[in-house]
């Protein structure tokens, strides 16, 4: 396998999962958003399995030297992480976001049609619908995205259509994340994003091991149960599992194909608040602030038709994301390249 964005959260737990599982993989990253130390951490995790690990720092962007790589190595499919994912950041810096997530994936495409495989998966967001209508959120739900992030990541995945529909023997599928959260129970794997974290868990987690004061809530008065925003909060391990049902149904039909992972459960940003005081064992500081712009009220997905197509499900629940999560922060509170507990 190759696996592009390997050293990232996501990636470096879907390489554990396919090394363990018996593949080889190849990652490469440029390291942008992610650290060197994360890929010593797959192999450890990894065990025996990691000397199935190789690793090459690499942009996608460089055309010439992914070319070779795919050139040198007869790989059997591709899972293709590597982009830039902050939303907030995609506002102030569109053209970096068009540039990187557009260009990277156009660079694969190309090196694939010309070395092969024509087997792709895609990390794609549930972002691309924006706010919806109607809940759960469905695979044939519009695609209305109200940010770069989302529009890339949208953008992507009709580049990938129409590649499937010019060339009928490509097998792409689009994986559509909710709310990825947690670590590797090891405590050895997890979230360390760069800066001060977008996302509610990563900042929950920095609170909780002191390396920020509080938390903001951003707004109680949407129209939920407790007023605090709802997602669909997935396990990091179980979204690593769902890739390698992809893979493995990848041959079901040729073409593109789009499936949501997430878990179909709604939690609110409170309840997450309380889940994980009891996984550290104490009372998160948290204040009521105004509401973030862009934040939906309630967002969570309909997981069927990743049951019906890749027999897959999302099987752990809320206090085991949140007690994996605490473990890799409590034991890296500086991050992969911070000063050890
Ligand atoms: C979750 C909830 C916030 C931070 C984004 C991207 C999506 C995907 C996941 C890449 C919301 C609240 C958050 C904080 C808070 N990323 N919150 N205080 O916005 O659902 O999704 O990340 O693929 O594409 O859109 O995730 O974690 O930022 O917010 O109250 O400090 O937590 O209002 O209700 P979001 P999030």
């Amino acid at each position: 396998m190759l696996v592009t964005g390997a050293a990232g959260f996501i990636g470096s737990h879907t390489c554990v999962d396919l090394l363990t599982a018996g593949y080889r993989v190849v990652g490469v990253d440029n390291f942008a958003n992610s650290s060197p130390r994360a890929v010593e951490r797959i192999r450890e995790v990894a065990g025996e399995a990691g000397a199935n690990l190789e690793f090459v720092e690499l942009d996608v962007l460089d055309a010439v030297a992914l070319g070779k790589l795919l050139a040198a190595t007869p790989f059997e499919a591709v899972i293709h992480f590597a982009a830039r994912k902050a939303v907030g950041e995609s506002v102030a810096m569109p053209v970096e976001y068009y540039d990187t997530n557009l260009n990277a994936t156009l660079r694969l495409v190309e090196a694939l049609r010309e070395h092969g495989p024509r087997r792709l998966i895609f990390s794609s967001s549930c972002s691309i619908h924006g706010d919806v209508d109607v809940l759960p959120i469905r695979e044939d739900a519009p695609a209305r995205p109200t940010n770069p992030y989302s529009r890339t990541k949208w953008m992507c995945e009709q580049i990938l259509a129409d590649v499937c529909a010019a060339q009928p023997d490509w097998h792409v599928t689009a994986l559509r994340y909710f709310n990825p959260v947690g670590a590797h129970p090891s405590g050895l794997l997890g979230e360390d994003p760069r800066g001060i974290p977008n996302n509610l868990m990563p900042y929950l987690q920095q609170v909780a091991v002191g390396r920020r004061e509080y938390l903001s809530v951003f707004g109680d008065d949407y129209p939920t149960a407790d007023g605090t925003g709802v997602r669909d909060y997935i396990h990091v391990v179980d979204l690593a599992e769902g890739h390698r049902a992809a893979l493995e149904h990848l041959d079901d039909e040729a073409g593109y194909r789009v499936v949501n992972l997430g878990t179909g459960v709604g939690t609110s940003v409170q309840q997450l608040l309380t889940a994980f005081g009891a996984a550290c064992g104490r009372e998160l500081p948290h204040r009521v602030v105004a509401r973030r712009d862009g934040d939906v009220a309630a967002l969570y997905a309909d997981p069927s038709y990743a049951a019906e197509t890749l027999g897959w499900r999302a099987s752990r629940g809320l206090d085991e994301m949140c007690r994996d999560a605490w473990e890799f922060q409590r034991r890296n509170p500086g991050g992969y390249d911070g000063a050890a507990a």
